[in-house]
């Protein structure tokens, strides 16, 4: 990592701590490597993340507005699906026998790596960590290990109780497929969406909160008529591209790179991943926020027949020595009968699978800036500024009287009081000096600060200061509460 790009993210970090966004886990123990905390900031931030998303896949979407070419309208419902699966579903998806990663050992300090972040043969840990006689440190050649984190469920040991937490949402949508369908009127093309915890034990978890052991995705199965999902597939490819940017993601940290078909896996009909210019990568790097893959009948077919791998070009049930199924699927009809068409099929899905985590992240590096501003004495001072987008911001509006007295209290706490029956998370601060009070709400990214002053009992007018702009308008009080409402959903 460059020296510049460490010490942007050191920066970001430094602030995620000291404004309550981001703490590590268990601190007080020492930390647990991998797992992360949400401050009162942060978890409002990671909240503002998750509604937006849900808000665009499900409450918000208009499914009367058809994407080009698309014979139907189409319809986004939600799901909740319980972590701890049933076994089999790990087993027929694959993750039981491919979700790895191959690891290496140092025999002397006992210090684990990704063999594909170890590019000496000698473990790269400092020597302090080597007392013992060998100077020459012993790798182990590398192993496979699965990813999934093992549990018991009741009072079963053993295999017969062993269960798995996630290692992704995407499958609770995928064993829901016919019961979401059966309770509902949909008609595809539709898509389930879920927002929840994944697990997967990273051998290396890095880089803050980019790779973590316990993380949260975003991800939306879409099932429409195979003749239609290469059109789906662009459509959602785009979409999602466009989502980071509508919510303040310029253009130049981002992009949306099309997998080689040699980085496809074998059933996916293409992959694009949208990207972000991450300050802890070297200059010219993308780290991965999001995957938008055509999964072709892979999964609905894997549940319905057993598990699937490609022979010739085609996706055959894996058979053991005897012939029988390797891992057996549920056996249940999860095929799609079309009632004006009288056709019945297996649906393709189209995924986009998003981390509430890495977006979060993204959208903390993108927002933090500095300028210089002058402080009471006109004496220009470093500002930190976090450029929230609004509609993300943790806080959207600060209230201010200038001083404690002269009524100004009582003046900015109705303002407070009214923003906050209108569902506004706003904050009410008399401490201190204006500039600084200024400062405190720009270092966490709100947009908009409403001040009282000795004028407000005359004109009924308060000051409205824009944290990009630094514009402050004399508005009317009353209009406070829609023009912050009005300046959010823009
Ligand atoms: N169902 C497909 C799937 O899970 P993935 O690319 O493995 O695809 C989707 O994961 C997203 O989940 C990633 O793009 C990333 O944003 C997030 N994610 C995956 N592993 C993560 C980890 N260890 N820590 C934080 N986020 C992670």
């Amino acid at each position: 990592m460059g020296k510049t790009a460490n010490k942007k993210m050191d920066t970001v970090v430094a602030l995620c701590k000291r404004r309550g966004f981001i703490f590590q886990s268990s601190e007080i123990y020492g930390g647990l490597n991998g797992f992360w905390d949400y401050g009162p900031m942060g978890v409002e931030l990671k909240r503002n993340v998750r509604e937006a998303w849900w808000r665009d896949m499900i409450t918000n979407n208009d499914n009367t507005i058809v994407p080009e070419g698309a014979q139907r309208t189409f319809s986004m419902v939600g799901l909740e699906t319980s972590i701890i699966m049933h076994p089999q579903i790990w087993k027929v998806c694959g993750h039981y026998d491919l979700f790895h990663d191959m690891m290496i050992d140092c025999r002397e300090c006992k210090a684990r790596f990704r063999s594909d972040q170890i590019a000496t043969s000698e473990c790269p840990l400092k020597p302090s960590k080597h007392p013992g006689e060998n100077e020459k440190c012993q790798l182990t050649e590398p192993r496979e290990f699965n990813l999934m984190f093992k549990t018991i469920v009741g009072a079963l040991s053993g295999e017969e109780g062993t269960v798995f937490l996630r290692p992704e949402t995407a499958q609770g949508m995928f064993v829901n497929f016919k019961n979401v369908l059966d309770t509902s009127r949909l008609k595809i093309p539709f898509g389930i969406a879920q927002i929840g915890k994944s697990f997967r034990n990273e051998i290396t978890p890095r880089n803050f909160t980019f790779r973590s052991r316990e993380f949260e995705q975003m991800e939306m199965e879409f099932f429409c008529h195979p003749n239609e999902s290469q059109q789906w597939y662009q459509y959602w490819r785009d979409r999602r591209y466009q989502w980071y940017v509508n919510l303040g993601i310029t253009s130049d940290n981002l992009q949306l790179r099309d997998h080689d078909p040699g980085e496809l896996s074998h059933y996916s009909l293409g992959t694009a991943d949208v990207e972000y210019a991450f300050p802890f990568l070297e200059s010219g790097g993308y780290g991965e926020l999001e995957g938008i893959a055509h999964r072709g009948d892979f999964d609905l077919r894997s549940h319905i027949e057993g598990k699937l791998v490609c022979e010739d070009d085609n996706l055959v049930v894996q058979r053991d020595v005897d012939g029988n199924p390797e891992f057996r699927g549920s056996g249940k009809d999860l095929t799609y009968f079309d009632d004006q068409t009288r056709e019945r099929f297996v649906p393709h899905v189209i995924e986009p699978a998003a981390g509430a985590d890495r977006a979060t992240l993204a959208f903390l590096c993108e927002a933090y800036d500095e300028d210089e501003q002058p402080d009471e004495k006109g004496v220009m001072k470093k500002r930190i500024v976090m450029r929230f987008h609004p509609k993300l911001a943790p806080i959207k509006a600060a209230v201010f009287p200038l001083i404690k007295k002269e009524g100004m209290p009582e003046q900015a706490l109705k303002i407070y009081r009214e923003l906050k029956a209108a569902d506004v998370n706003c904050v009410y601060d008399q401490q201190g000096a204006i500039g600084r009070r200024y400062r405190r709400q720009d270092e966490i990214g709100t947009p908009y600060c409403i001040t009282v002053d000795g004028d407000t009992a005359n004109d009924n007018c308060v000051t409205f200061r824009d944290r990009d702009t630094l514009a402050q308008d004399r508005i009317p009080a009353n209009n406070v509460v829609d023009e912050v409402l009005r300046r959010i959903r823009q």
